[in-house]
């Protein structure tokens, strides 16, 4: 049988072994009956026969005894799926976006990923979404499927218990590729998972500092700001984070840490901190706040 990886793999499996046994009873009682009626009524001993005219108390009995056993299970499986779409508050939210015909997972701090990777014993919301024809998120070993699709948040709760490497298939046709659309899902102890995590790849560094150096060619800032520690109008960038430097505010002199919070005020608010030997003539740059936080961190890079 497939691994129990989750919680919500234990549930699932309780609720059907729990039907699959009433079923059984079902069908061993009812075939024996039928079997024994058969036997009993066959017409080599029933020549002539016996007109019945029908028993109160049996007709009492075949509905209570029907009706109860829908309602276990309808409990059974009620409680079973509560218990799967619970989602505990503190979990980790990962954004799942399906697109013809792979799948990708986003994670809060930025970081995206071919497979989904994820910490042993923490609660997971998955938040499913298409970008194109509807598509089947399914992990077996969790137990777990739900429907992607465009433009309906749907979503997925587990906490996997199990550290390994397991299927994701997509349970939806979805056009020709739809049997290549396939993924896996790498349950990490919380060691690994965190180390993972927060580490910032060669590729990533790479495209951040890409995107940076758009920035500042966008603003014009590279033609007073040098990156290789030449000097022109203004201080150059290279090696400027963890310096410290000494500038004019309001008038007096100071030197200070040129930290994360330095670099933001000089941007957004030019006039704060002169640097000494410069002159006061930086304009008003009108940048966003998430190019803000590009450019501090590619000026921190470039130390
Ligand atoms: Cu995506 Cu099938």
């Amino acid at each position: 049988m497939l691994p129990e990886a989750s919680t919500s793999a234990q549930i699932i499996d309780v609720a059907f072994f729990r039907i699959l046994a009433i079923e059984m009873v079902l069908l061993i009682a009812v075939t024996s009956a039928m079997v024994f009626f058969v036997l009993k009524y066959r017409r080599k001993k029933n020549v002539v026969p016996e007109n019945i005219e029908g028993n109160v108390l049996l007709e009492i009995i075949w509905t209570i005894i029907p009706t109860l056993l829908v309602l276990i299970i309808f409990y059974i499986g009620w409680t079973g799926f509560s218990g799967v779409r619970a989602t505990p508050l503190k979990a980790m939210v990962i954004k799942v976006i399906a697109r013809q015909w792979v799948w990708q997972f986003s994670y809060d701090n930025g970081k995206q990923s071919d497979i989904l990777r994820i910490p042993v014993n923490r609660p997971v919301k998955l938040r499913l979404n298409s970008q194109d024809v509807i598509h089947g998120f399914y992990i077996p070993a969790f137990r777990i499927k739900e429907d992607c699709v465009p433009n309906m948040g749907t979503y997925l709760s587990f906490t996997a218990n199990m550290p390994g490497t397991y299927d994701i298939f997509c349970t939806e046709y979805c056009g020709h590729g739809h049997s290549g659309m396939v993924s896996k899902v790498e349950v990490m102890t919380d060691k690994d998972f965190d180390a993972w995590y927060s580490a910032v790849t060669d590729e990533e560094r790479k495209l951040e500092m890409q995107t940076g150096e758009k920035i500042l060619e966008a603003y014009n800032c590279l033609d007073c700001h040098t990156t290789d520690g030449k000097t022109m109008d203004g201080p150059t960038f290279k090696g400027l984070y963890g310096s410290r430097v000494t500038v004019t505010t309001k008038g007096k002199e100071r030197t200070i840490l040129a930290d994360e919070d330095y670099l933001r005020r000089s941007i957004v608010d030019p006039k704060a901190d002169i640097v000494k030997g410069y002159s006061d003539i930086m304009p008003l740059i009108p940048v966003k706040p998430e190019e803000l936080e590009t450019i501090v961190a590619y000026i921190r890079a470039l130390r």
